[in-house]
């Protein structure tokens, strides 16, 4: 397990850019955390380090977003899913075992549907006394492959905030 603490939302923001920059396709990032934690600003991290900025799908379809850059990227946000069935209406198999790549907010709400290799983003709020609120970031890889993406990803240690 990694952990990465953020105290700006631009530092979370290219945490996300830079994990892009490793995807190769066929990935599934599933985002945990809070209301306001900071998902949503990942997956806009995601998908500006995918080269796509806006959704090209309608944003008052909301529990699935699409953006197009070098991979796909397929957005689900599954607060609002009826039920965790409800998901198989949405052809999530499409994204979840496609060519492309899967975020996930609040994935813990569709536990059984993951794929047994996926990358687990944990987003908690801190409070630190000297540099004021912030977020813990961690990132929990399962599987080999995904492992040595976030490998990758660390091994720059570029001061993150
Ligand atoms: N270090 C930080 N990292 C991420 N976001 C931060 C940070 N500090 C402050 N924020 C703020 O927290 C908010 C996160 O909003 P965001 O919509 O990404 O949350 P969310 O987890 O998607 O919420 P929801 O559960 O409602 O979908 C933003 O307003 C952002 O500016
Ligand atoms: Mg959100």
């Amino acid at each position: 397990m990694y952990q990465v603490k953020s105290f700006s939302p631009e530092t979370t923001y290219k945490l996300a850019f830079r994990l892009a920059q490793e995807l190769q396709g066929s990935e599934l990032i599933a985002i945990e955390g809070d209301l306001g934690a900071g998902k949503t600003l990942f997956v806009k991290g995601l998908a500006a380090g995918l080269g796509a900025v806006e959704p090209v799908t309608s944003p008052t379809f909301t529990l699935l977003h699409l953006y197009e850059g070098r991979l796909l990227l397929a957005h689900f946000d599954v607060y609002r899913l009826p039920s965790p069935q409800a998901l198989e209406e949405l052809g999530y198999e499409e994204y979840f075992f496609g060519p492309g790549v899967t975020a996930v907010e609040w994935s813990d709400l569709i536990q059984a549907y993951l794929p047994e290799e996926y990358l687990l983003v944990s987003i908690k709020r801190i409070d630190d006394p000297k540099r004021g609120e912030g977020r813990l970031i961690e990132l929990v890889p399962f599987g080999i492959a995904i492992e040595t993406l976030v490998e990758e990803l660390m091994k720059d240690d570029r001061p993150r905030d």
